[in-house]
């Protein structure tokens, strides 16, 4: 007889007193929580309550005090850039950079000068890449003639190269229209089923929030406020301690 394993569910990142000072002032105050492998975890919390700042120690970009532990079966006591895709809240790039797609494309994935031209390899890799965010049609529109939707498409599409364990989002979907951010909350979950990659997302859509995503982590003033299935955390009461303010959920009719 052969006994059944019990399965142990680990996160993919553990989070124990991470405090993160910017300016000289605490922004993030001891957060302690898990990210659940393989799940969309939704962060939120009221403006300036510190969700950047929690995304930017992931990826090392701001100093931190506590611990920050990456369990991906190699060495990350050092967090690897390359594991972890981001597409940031802002982008600081100047959107009115006078290339197409392709050349901003082939210029991240590619060391030789644009002037000697894009070779057949990045070519195929970019249009690949486009076409798994379904936006492949953009490939010659000029940056600045992006729609915000198509914009967040190709910035994930980058995020997505090369494939990371953790997918970082800031308000992916933040100032695009209704249906577009349905299409691209659909694409995210897609995406988490089909490559199981673990995703961080930041949004202050509560009703995408209960669609999609499988874990809730609600930060008030740079701590932990409640954590937990969109369920157990969405409640009434819960959302007043987070945004000090009654809110009621009327959740958006998918499909109709
Ligand atoms: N570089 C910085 N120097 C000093 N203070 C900063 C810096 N960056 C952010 N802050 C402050 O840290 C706090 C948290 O900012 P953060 O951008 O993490 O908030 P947020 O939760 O992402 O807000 P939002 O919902 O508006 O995007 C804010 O009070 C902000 O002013
Ligand atoms: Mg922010």
């Amino acid at each position: 007889m052969s006994l059944a394993l019990p399965v142990v569910v680990r996160p993919l990142v553990s989070l124990s007193d991470l405090r993160v000072e910017l300016g000289g002032k605490p922004i993030l105050r001891g957060v302690t929580a898990n990210i659940a492998r393989g799940s969309i975890t939704a962060l939120i919390g009221l403006n300036g309550s510190g969700k950047t700042t929690l995304l930017r120690a992931l990826v090392n970009e701001y100093p931190h005090k506590g611990t920050i532990k990456f369990h991906c079966g190699h060495d990350h006591s050092k967090p690897y850039p390359e594991a972890i895709g981001y597409v940031p809240q802002r982008l600081t790039l100047d959107a009115r950079l006078p290339l197409t797609v392709r050349d901003f494309l082939a210029l991240t994935l590619s060391r030789r000068p644009l002037f000697f031209g894009i070779s057949k390899k990045v070519a195929a890799k970019s249009r690949e890449m486009l076409e798994r965010v379904e936006v492949a049609n953009c490939l010659d529109v000029p940056v600045e003639g992006l729609s915000g939707g198509q914009l967040q498409r190709v910035l994930l599409a980058l995020a997505l190269e090369p494939q990371p364990e953790l997918l970082l989002l800031d308000e992916p979907a933040a100032g695009i229209d209704f249906k577009d951010q349905k299409k691209f909350y659909e694409l995210i979950a897609t995406i988490n089923r089909e490559t199981g990659v673990t995703v961080l997302l930041v949004s202050h859509d509560l009703n995408m929030v209960q669609t999609y995503a499988h874990e809730v982590l609600c930060l008030r003033s740079g701590a932990i406020q409640c954590q937990g299935s969109p369920n157990e955390i969405l409640t009434p009461i819960n959302m007043s301690l987070v945004f000090g303010a009654e809110i009621h959920m009327f959740p958006h009719r998918f499909g109709s």
